[in-house]
């Protein structure tokens, strides 16, 4: 099992070009299903989960080959409609894929991804939606089947409960090719929603509304191929900027979604940092002095902050002048990296989904261990700002959603070595 070795202390300097949006690319992975026609996708990630997504794309007959951040992606001929259980639990996300097989087969078979990594994560939205659109679902032992009489979905007003990624992501594929207009009260209004609406609308599908929380589909007969550029990752964006923040040092971020990383970065400007944006980059400076945030950090469906940003930006405020408190409303259990936090010298107090940081002088290095991806990524940014070696194990999650991290934390001028 690889691990990273971090020794912390040093100033972060120097320009970071920003990989493609791990969250764009899995849906509009999962949407190159749809209709006819070659997809290829420029500024790619080349991450574990999107390896994935390539690998469950094969499975179902597709032809899908990544390199050099750019994916290629065939339909033509793909008739499967199931996705084993052993690919269904490489990645949580293979949920999305039900949506995008149901639209272009009629029927699927998936299983709930298992395990308890941000808590439960139900997806009672995506098969009430579903059914809504004609599906008969049916569930034997995990195993969770659905089919379309006629083989068509029909169009149907759906009203989310909570503006759910994933649910209003499985609606927008399922309706894309359905009979008839679909539309989605409370979706979900993240730009990774509008990356994939961009992209269908490419591809000649009708949709409008995305980014706002009604959005309208109207089922069109044909999809075609296109060239499409995935957006920037507004998280991973985060990650780094938090990690200097937090060392102290100053780095401009290209090739960065300015606007869509606004929710964050008002947050972050409230430590002193200093935030410039422009022209696709973020310039931040930080004197590694933070002061703590004085309002309740709450993590909210965008346009909130951002619960994906929640731990990292933690680990800046460890060491912060002052107490910040955060409110996590999005996932029940999101703050297993506190531990880790605690084990490397920081004051955290959880208290169901509130926690208070209590900022402290100094961290050290320790030996701890990822749970799940931003919180691997927030004990990294911590450990570069410790004094002292830290030995950091479980990166397959952060291996998840960055790519090249340690290239990345390298290329700032961070102590990281894989072995
Ligand atoms: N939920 C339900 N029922 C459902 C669907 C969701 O109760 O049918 C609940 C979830 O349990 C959760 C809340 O609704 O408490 C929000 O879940 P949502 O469906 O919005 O999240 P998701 O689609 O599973 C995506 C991202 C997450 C990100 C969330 C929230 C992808 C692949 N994943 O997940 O990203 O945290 O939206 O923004 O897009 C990450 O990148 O680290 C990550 C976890």
């Amino acid at each position: 099992m690889q691990e990273f070795i971090i020794t912390g202390g040093h100033r972060l300097s120097g320009e970071l070009t920003l990989q493609g949006s791990k969250n764009s690319s899995l849906p509009i992975m999962a949407a190159a299903l749809l209709g006819g026609g070659e997809t290829v996708l420029k500024n790619c990630p080349e991450l574990t989960d999107v390896y994935s997504a390539s690998r469950i794309l094969n499975c179902l007959g597709c032809k899908c080959r990544i390199s050099d951040g750019i994916a290629v992606i065939d339909p033509d001929g793909a008739e499967g409609s199931e996705i084993p259980e052993t690919l269904m639990r490489e990645m949580r996300s293979s949920i999305m894929f039900m949506g995008a097989i149901l639209g272009r087969t009629g029927e699927c078979t998936v299983s709930i991804p298992g395990g308890c990594e941000l808590g439960p994560r139900p997806i009672d939205m995506h098969l009430a939606a579903l059914k809504k659109m004609g599906a008969d679902i049916s569930d034997k032992g995990g195993r969770i089947h659905c089919r379309i009489n006629g083989g068509r979905a029909h169009g149907a007003r759906i009203t989310l409960p909570f503006p759910s990624v994933g649910a209003t992501e499985n609606i927008i594929l399922c309706a894309v090719t359905a009979d008839g207009e679909t539309i989605v009260n409370n979706a979900a209004r993240e730009p990774e929603i509008c990356d994939l609406c961009r992209f269908l609308r490419v591809r000649g599908a009708d949709i409008k509304g995305d980014g706002g929380s009604s959005i309208v589909i109207k089922g069109v007969e044909e999809l075609h191929g296109c060239e499409y550029s995935i957006m920037p990752d507004r998280i991973a964006g985060a990650t780094y900027l938090s990690m200097t923040a937090a060392a102290g040092g100053e780095m401009i971020l290209k090739n960065a979604c300015t606007a869509e990383t606004e929710p964050f970065l008002t947050v972050l400007e409230q430590t002193g940092c200093t935030i410039c944006t422009g022209e696709n980059r973020i310039y931040l400076r930080s004197s590694g002095r933070l002061k703590a945030v004085r309002e309740r950090i709450r993590t909210m469906p965008h346009p909130g902050f951002p619960t994906d940003a929640q731990a990292v930006l933690m680990a800046a405020l460890i060491r912060a002048d002052g107490t910040s408190v955060f409110e996590e409303n999005i996932f029940d259990c999101r703050y297993r990296h506190t531990a880790a936090l605690i084990k490397m010298g920081a004051d955290i107090e959880v208290m169901g989904k509130v926690a208070v940081v209590r900022g402290v002088t100094q961290l050290h290095g320790a030996d701890v261990e990822a749970t799940d991806l931003r919180g691997g990524a927030a004990m990294a940014a911590a450990a570069l700002s410790a004094e002292g070696t830290t030995h950091l194990r479980g990166i397959a999650h952060i291996d998840r959603g960055y790519e090249k991290f340690e290239e990345a934390v390298r290329s700032l001028g961070g102590d990281i070595r894989r072995v």
